[in-house]
This record gives structure tokens, sequence and C-alpha cells, in this order.
């Protein structure tokens, strides 16, 4: 729980950008967070799980304090359900990997996702077909300025598409320490996202199964994603964009190949790795800063890209998609 100032971020997130945090401490328990809040010093605290959703733009001027809150318990259990428990500073594909050793279905499709359980339902994480509300049940947070314990529902946290209470209502508001996560003792597969049935096709298994399913999704990221610990970046940089599906036809009678998805209620999801892709950046390169060759909604830090140059290059392709598509994207990444 040690205080220290001055202290570099580069290893405490994933793209690995050389900033600086005014102050910077470790939290283990709830104790330990009061005690840090109660600094004189203290402003302006920012929660850090992984990192791994992050672009420091430049050096922190406040109190950057690290989630390690650990702890993984089964707390309840029915016939159907069993209900898990993590600390926020649980990995969380170390929990995933906990539910398949257990043979708990819900969070396979979730593999390999980076970051902390603690920053789960910040966004709402999501992936191959399935989002964390699916397996929600019930989160603790501490309220950073009342100083006190407030439990949340899934109705409380207000999930959407990378949405949630905490990004929007609440920014900043609470610490999440606990999650506790509902997983079902019979599965349900979800394999018609993407190219995960045909990546269990190409593994031949003997019989379906969430292990399975959980190595396809893993294949399949690692075939197109970039891995952090060699090339800095934060997943998705923007999110896929919502439109009506009017507007949707109309783009289509003129851009035949546009990829978009039907979400209900006359809406359509574009996808806006294609959208960026068609404006010329996928593979795109200025310096240290550039848009993944896999993976145009990934932007990239190749060695020792600054934030600034990262966001720019955010901004150019956004003002690109919105000249040749009339499409305003916005960034999925928490720009600090
Ligand atoms: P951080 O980056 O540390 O924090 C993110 C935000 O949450 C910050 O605003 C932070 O202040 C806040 N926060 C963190 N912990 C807490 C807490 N305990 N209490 C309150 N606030 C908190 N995301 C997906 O949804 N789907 C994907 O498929 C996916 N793939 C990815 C692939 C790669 C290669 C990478 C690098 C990222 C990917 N992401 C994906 C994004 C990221 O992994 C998730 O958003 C993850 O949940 C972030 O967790 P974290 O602990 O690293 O959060
Ligand atoms: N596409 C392109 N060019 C590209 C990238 C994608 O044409 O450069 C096309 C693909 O061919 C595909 C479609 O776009 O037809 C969708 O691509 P993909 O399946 O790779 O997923 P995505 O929509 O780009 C979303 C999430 C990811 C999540 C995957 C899998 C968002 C913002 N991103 O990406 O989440 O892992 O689906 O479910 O919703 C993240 O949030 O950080 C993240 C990585």
């Amino acid at each position: 729980m040690q205080l220290q100032n001055n202290i570099s971020l580069k290893n405490f997130h994933t793209f690995g950008i050389d900033i600086a945090a005014r102050q910077f401490a470790a939290f283990k328990s709830v104790t330990e967070l009061e005690e840090l809040l109660h600094l004189p010093q203290m402003h302006q605290p920012l929660i850090l799980g992984g990192g791994s959703n992050l672009l420091f733009t430049r050096d922190y001027d406040g109190l950057v304090l690290k989630n390690e809150i650990m702890g993984l318990n089964i707390i309840g259990q029915d016939e159907q359900f069993v209900y898990v428990n993590t600390g926020a500073g649980e990995n969380w594909h170390a929990f995933v990997l906990y539910c398949l050793e257990h043979d708990l279905a819900g969070a396979e499709n979730l593999s390999l996702i980076p970051g902390s359980c603690g920053a789960s339902p910040m966004q709402n994480i999501g992936a191959y077909g399935v989002e964390l509300k699916d397996i929600f049940h019930e989160l603790e947070a501490y309220h950073l300025q009342d100083r006190k314990l407030v439990k949340f529902s899934k109705e409380d946290c207000a999930f959407g598409y990378r949405e949630s209470v905490f990004k929007n209502k609440y920014k900043g508001h609470f610490a999440i320490v606990s999650v506790t996560y509902k997983l079902s003792r019979q599965p349900v597969f979800h394999t018609s996202y993407g190219a995960i049935e045909q990546e269990l096709e190409r593994m031949n298994l003997p019989a379906l199964s969430i292990q399975g399913i959980s190595q396809a999704v893993i294949n399949i990221r690692r075939s197109k994603l970039p891995d952090p610990a060699i090339t800095g970046n934060a997943g998705s940089f923007f999110k896929n964009p919502e439109t009506d599906k009017q507007f949707y036809d109309d783009l289509k009678e003129k851009i035949p190949g546009i990829i978009g998805y039907s979400i209900g209620n006359d809406r359509v999801k574009l996808a806006a790795g294609w959208l960026i892709e068609q404006c010329g950046w996928k593979g795109y390169r200025q310096g240290d800063a550039g848009c993944h060759s896999k993976q145009a909604l990934v932007l990239v830090n190749y060695g020792n890209a600054t934030g600034r140059e990262i966001y720019d290059l955010s901004e150019r392709i956004l003002a690109s998609v919105y000249e040749k598509f009339g499409v305003v994207l916005e960034r999925e990444v928490n720009i600090i």
C-alpha cells in the first residue's frame, strides 16, 4: 500500500506509453483503499485494473490506485446455477479458466479478454456473441466521495453495448471491489458468431464443450489481435456504430460491400473495422503509431509512440470515416 511519487505507468497499461503518475499506490482491500483516500495530499483518484482499455495522452496529475483485491469463491448454488464471487483485482481470463475447470458455463466465449474482473462490468465486456451482462449477478462498489459500499444489481448497472452506469452517470464515482457472476451447470453453446463454427470444424473435436469453444475463441483471437506483451494496444479503439436501417439501406445501395448486422428495432450495427479498412488505414504506420494490419479497429503502439500521437491518429481515422461514409465513430477506449 506504499504511496509512490512520479512513477512511470509504462508497465501498468497495455498501450505501453511512457507517462508518469504524480502519485501511485496499490490496494489489496477496502480498508487499504479507505486509508489511501484519507491521505491529505490525495486528489483525482483513478482506479486502475489491468490497464487494457486506457489511453493516457499526458502525465496523470493525480493518484492512480491499482486495484489488487483478490479472491475467487463459490458463494452459492442451486440446481441450475453456481454463483462465483471474485475480488476486483482478479485477472479476467484466470476467472474464465476457473469456470472451465469447474464445468461452469457462460464465460467461455469471453476467453482471453485482457484485464481485471473489476473492470468487466465497466464496459460490459463482450465477444463472440456473449456479453458480461449474460453472466452478471451483482457487484459491490465503494463510493469514493461518500466513503461507503453500495451493491448494484444487473438492472442498477444499466448495461448496454460497451456501456454501463460506471462509464456514464457514475463515471469516476466508484471503485468496484467485487463482482458476483452467475454460471450455469448446463451449457448453452453460442457458436454462431463469426468464425467459431469454422474454427471448431478445423479443430475436429469429438464433442462440443465449453472448453472446446473457449479454445476456438482463443485461436481466433490470437490469429487477428495483437498481443499487448509484444505490441502496445487496447483492443478495439472504436465501437461498432449503430445506425437506423434506412440509413444503412441507403448506404448499402451505394456501397454494396458494407457490413452491417441487424440488432432489432430497425437498427443496424456497422462493422467499424471494415469502414476503417475501406478508408485505407489498415496497416498504416506513422512513426510508432499505427493501425493494426490484421484488424483495422485496433490502434497500436510499435514502441515509443506518445498517447497524443495515437489520439491524433484516431482523430484522422474518425474524420476520414465520416467524410467517406457519413458515419460518426465513437471511441471505446477510455481517454485519460
Ligand atoms: P483498465 O484498462 O484498467 O480500466 C478501464 C476503465 O475502467 C478505466 O476507466 C478505469 O478507471 C476503470 N476501472 C478499472 N477497474 C475498475 C474498478 N475496479 N472500479 C472502477 N473503475 C475501474 N474488451 C471487450 O469488451 N471485448 C474484447 O473482445 C476485448 N478484447 C481486447 C483485446 C485486447 C488485445 C485488448 C488489449 C483489450 C481488449 N478489450 C476487450 C478491452 C479490455 O480488455 C476490457 O475493457 C477490460 O475489461 C479492461 O479491463 P482492465 O482491468 O484492463 O481495465
Ligand atoms: N472487418 C474488416 N476489416 C477489419 C476488421 C474487421 O473488414 O480490419 C470485418 C470482418 O471481416 C467482419 C467484421 O468486420 O466481417 C467484424 O469483425 P470482427 O469479427 O473481427 O469483430 P469486430 O466487430 O471488429 C468486435 C469487438 C471485439 C470482439 C469481436 C469479437 C467491438 C468494438 N469490438 O470486433 O472486442 O472481440 O467483435 O466478438 O465491438 C474490444 O472491445 O476491445 C474488442 C476487441
